[in-house]
């Protein structure tokens, strides 16, 4: 076990402490929850991925070291980069690589504790900045085949990856694939185009990641399981707008948003129709912008994860203020008076709020957990 955390023994006072205790403790084995990706078969293999999403490698052996080489930095080679801030080494595990940058792209090797290499990955964290997006209903195409005249005769294609699960069912949904850049030489395996290029400083808008969606309409069958409420979201005259983020939501999973029970799609939002909302690109709608208050459920392979309610009074704060301003003194502090109880109480809803909110994480994860176990392909990344 990587990492032990004892945890204090559970009193009335101390729940908060003792829930954030033992989710730090679950945290190890909860990692099966992150995507994660491992070479099918082989010791070695090279893959195309998306920058700034969460990503973990696996190499399972015990007292694994790591070292990692990265393309930009090729002028420094064999020099190995001991650490990096974004990486995380998990023992007997893997690496957990949180918002990888493109300039990560290049080679994660795993050694066992006697230096005998047991994974080599080669990966291209593609700028997911650039991600072309398409939607088959919209009549939207995907990039063409391009040369690429270096010299021979390149070819920039994008390879598709299998199609995501429908994110709705019972209902129309959506489902959305990722299309990663290739080179291909004539006669050669294709290779993902960074680690092609190395550190070749080249641009075209032909070189970039891609993602196409599609309407899809598949029955229910899969049992709903528990969910977390988050209370309270406030829009406040400042922000204008608040992100809210799906729990265990992935750019790899199917996710679905919906604003009072009205699915929210990329259909909607790439022809311009939903105004009130925006999808994250960059992490396939994991985030949600919401302008408007409303209730709003977000979906991972369709079993509801969450539901963030807005604030049931949004000026609260704001009026008790102006309430105190507009008094005489004498009156302020009455009011002061009443309004701390008020106030007292708010603080304790939101504890309790935050309390429930982890107990309902935590559930949710071990359910999560257990589901996932009995369909784990669901779970694992398998690119070739
Ligand atoms: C590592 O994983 C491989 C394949 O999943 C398995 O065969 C092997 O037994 C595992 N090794 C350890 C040390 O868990
Ligand atoms: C683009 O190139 C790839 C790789 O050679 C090939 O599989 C695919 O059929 C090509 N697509 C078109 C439209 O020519």
């Amino acid at each position: 076990m990587a990492r032990v955390v004892s945890c204090p023994p559970p009193q009335p006072q101390s729940t908060m402490l003792t829930t954030l205790c033992l989710l730090l403790n679950l945290a190890t084995p909860l990692l099966g929850f992150y995507p994660s990706f491992s070479c099918p078969s082989e010791r070695q293999c090279q893959t195309a991925l998306l920058s700034d999403n969460d990503i973990f490698l696996l190499c399972n052996s015990s007292g694994a070291q790591w070292n990692f080489f990265f393309m930009n930095n090729r002028a420094n080679w064999p020099n190995k980069v001991a650490s990096v801030s974004n990486i995380e080494i998990i023992p007997g595990t893997g690496i957990l690589i949180r918002s990888p940058l493109p300039s990560q792209t290049g080679f994660y090797h795993c050694q066992d504790e006697n230096g005998i290499q047991v994974v080599q990955y080669e990966v291209d964290f593609q700028d997911v900045s650039t991600l072309h997006i398409t939607h088959k209903g919209l009549g939207q195409k995907p990039l063409q085949n391009e040369t690429l005249s270096l010299g021979g005769e390149e070819l920039i294609f994008t390879r598709w990856e299998p199609w995501q699960d429908c994110n709705r069912c019972g209902e129309p949904g959506e489902r959305k694939r990722l299309g990663y850049c290739y080179i291909e030489e004539p006669l050669q395996k294709p290779v993902p185009c960074w680690l092609y290029l190395g550190d070749l400083k080249m641009w075209s808008t032909r070189l970039r990641p891609e993602m196409q969606v599609e309407t899809c309409h598949v029955p229910c069958k899969t049992p709903t399981l528990d969910f977390i409420t988050f209370d309270n979201f406030e829009i406040s005259e400042e922000s204008e707008s608040v992100w809210l983020t799906c729990p265990l939501g992935s750019i790899y999973r199917p996710i679905l948003w919906e604003a009072n029970d009205m699915p929210l799609t990329w259909q909607g939002q790439l022809s311009n129709q939903d105004l009130n909302t925006v999808l994250e690109p960059a992490n396939g709608g994991r985030q949600l912008r919401v302008f408007q208050p409303a209730i709003y459920k977000c979906f991972v392979q369709q079993e509801l994860m969450a539901r963030f309610n807005p604030r049931p009074f949004p000026d609260m704060p704001e009026a008790l203020r102006e309430e105190e301003a507009g008094r005489p003194q004498g009156a302020r502090e009455a009011s002061k008076g009443k309004a701390g109880p008020v106030l007292k109480g708010l603080k304790l809803t939101l504890l309790v709020g935050i309390v429930l909110a982890l107990l309902g994480l935590l559930g949710l994860l071990l359910k999560f957990f257990h589901h996932s176990q009995g369909k784990r392909s669901d779970q694992v990344l398998l690119v070739k």
